[in-house]
C-alpha cells in the first residue's frame, strides 16, 4: 500500500510577515489553487492505489490541518500531532510507525506540505518509476535539475543506473556552502534533493536504527505513549522532548548506502522565501509579481503584496520585496530574501 506522509510542521519564517507562527506558509494560498498543504494532499490523492494520507503536524496547527483537510474533501487522514518540532527524521519516523500499524509492507511517500509542483502528471510518472526500487528496499528520492548554486538544498551525485530512470546515489551532501554548490553546478552530475522520498516504512526505521539508534528508541517510546482522540494521535511533550533533533537528510540520507534517485522534471519549487515565490510566480512585463492593491511606476523585478485594501505604491525602484499585513510591513532587497528569517529571530529574542 502506498501511504502519503505529509510533513507539515515547518514554521516558514522566511515568508514573514505573511507566514506566522499561528498560520505558517503551508496553510496559506500563496500560489496555485488552495493552500500549499491542500495542493500537496491533492497531489497524493491522484496517485493510483494511494491509501489514506498521514499528516504529521504541530499540535498548534491541529485545527488548521483538520479544517483544511475537510475543505479539501479528505475525511480519512490520520493526523499525528507533535508537541514540539524535532525536525524531519523523527517526524517521518512517527509517520512510519503509524503506517506500519495499518500495513507491515507500507510504502511511504514523504511529501513536504510547502512545495509547489506545476506538472503533477510528471510527478505521478516518477513515482511509478520509483516504486519497484522502493519495494526492493531502496530509499528513493526525487532529483531536480539545479539551475543555480542554491545552498539551502541537498545535492545528490548520480551513480550507476538501476533501470527505468532510477539511479544509485553516489553521494548525498546536505546544504553545502556556496563554493561547493557552485562546483556541483559546474560539474553537471548533481541533482537537488527535492525532499520528497519513497521507501518502505520498515526500511526507513531500520536505517534510522543503524544511524541514529537513540532517536529511533526515543521516537518509539513517544509513539507508544501517544493518546488518541477523534482523528488525532497526540504525542506526549515530555517523551518527545527526549527525541534528538535532526533532519532525514543528515540523519539518514547522507549515511545510507541504499539511496537511489529518480530525476523528475515536474515544475517543482520549494516556496522557501519571497524571492522563490517571485521566481515561480506569474510576473508582468516589467518582471513584477503583484498581489492585491498595488500601483507601480518605473518599478521592475519586484514582488509587491498588499493586504486587504491597503494600497502599495512604488516609484523608481527595482528588485524589491514589499509585503504588507495589518500589523507589519516588510521591505527587503530581493537578493536578501533569505535573511528575512532574521527578523523573526530578532522578534523572538525580544519576546
Ligand atoms: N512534522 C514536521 N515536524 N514537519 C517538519 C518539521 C518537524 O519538526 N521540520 C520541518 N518539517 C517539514 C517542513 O514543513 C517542510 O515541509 C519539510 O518538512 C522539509 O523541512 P524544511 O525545514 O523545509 O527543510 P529544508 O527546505 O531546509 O531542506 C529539505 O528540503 C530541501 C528541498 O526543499 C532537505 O530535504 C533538502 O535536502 C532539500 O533539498
Ligand atoms: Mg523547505
Amino acid at each position: 500500500m502506498l501511504t502519503p506522509l505529509v510533513l507539515s510542521g515547518g514554521s516558514g519564517t522566511r515568508l514573514w510577515p505573511v507566514s506566522r507562527r499561528n498560520l505558517p506558509k503551508q496553510f496559506l494560498a500563496l500560489s496555485g489553487h488552495g493552500t500549499l498543504f491542500q495542493q500537496t494532499v491533492a497531489r497524493a490523492r491522484r496517485l493510483p492505489d494511494a491509501a489514506a494520507p498521514i499528516v504529521v503536524a504541530s499540535e498548534d496547527h491541529r485545527f488548521l490541518a483538520a479544517e483544511q483537510l475537510q475543505e479539501a474533501g479528505v475525511a480519512d487522514a490520520a493526523i499525528v500531532l507533535e508537541p514540539l518540532a524535532r525536525n524531519t527524521a523523527p517526524a517521518i519516523a512517527l509517520g512510519a510507525l503509524k503506517a506500519l500499524e495499518r500495513d507491515p509492507d507500507a510504502l511511504l511517500l514523504v511529501l513536504p506540505a510547502d512545495h509547489l509542483v506545476t506538472r503533477p502528471e510528471a510527478f505521478d510518472a516518477a513515482v511509478a518509476q520509483a516504486l519497484p526500487a522502493a519495494r526492493d528496499g531502496w530509499l528513493v528520492t526525487f532529483g531536480i535539475r539545479p539551475d543555480r548554486a542554491e545552498t539551502g538544498f541537498g545535492y545528490i551525485r548520480r551513480g550507476e543506473g538501476l533501470g527505468d530512470g532510477v539511479f544509485r546515489v553516489e553521494r548525498f551532501v546536505e546544504k553545502p556552502d556556496l563554493a561547493t554548490a557552485e562546483g556541483y553546478l559546474a560539474d553537471g552530475g548533481y541533482d537537488w534533493n527535492s525532499g520528497m522520498f519513497l521507501f518502505r516504512a520498515a526500511r526507513y526505521l531500520e536505517e534510522l536504527g543503524q544511524h541514529a539508534p537513540a532517536m529511533l528508541a526515543a521516537v518509539r517510546e513517544a509513539y507508544a505513549g501517544a493518546t488518541r482522540d477523534l482523528d488525532f494521535i497526540r504525542i506526549g511533550k515530555e517523551a518527545f522532548a527526549r527525541v534528538p533533533e535532526d533532519s532525514i537528510d543528515y540523519a539518514v540520507m547522507e549515511k545510507t548506502r541504499r539511496a537511489a534517485v529518480v530525476p523528475v522534471d515536474c515544475g517543482w519549487s520549494d516556496i522557501g522565501s519571497w524571492s522563490a515565490l517571485w521566481l515561480t510566480g506569474r510576473r508582468d512585463a516589467d518582471g513584477n509579481l503583484r498581489e492585491g492593491d498595488t500601483l507601480v511606476i518605473d518599478t521592475h523585478n519586484s514582488l509587491l503584496r498588499s493586504h486587504d485594501r491597503h494600497l502599495v505604491a512604488t516609484v523608481g525602484v527595482d528588485d524589491l520585496i514589499v509585503v504588507t499585513t495589518p500589523d507589519a510591513t516588510l521591505v527587503a532587497r530581493r537578493d536578501a530574501a533569505q535573511d528575512v528569517k532574521k527578523v523573526v529571530d530578532r522578534l523572538k529574542a525580544s519576546g
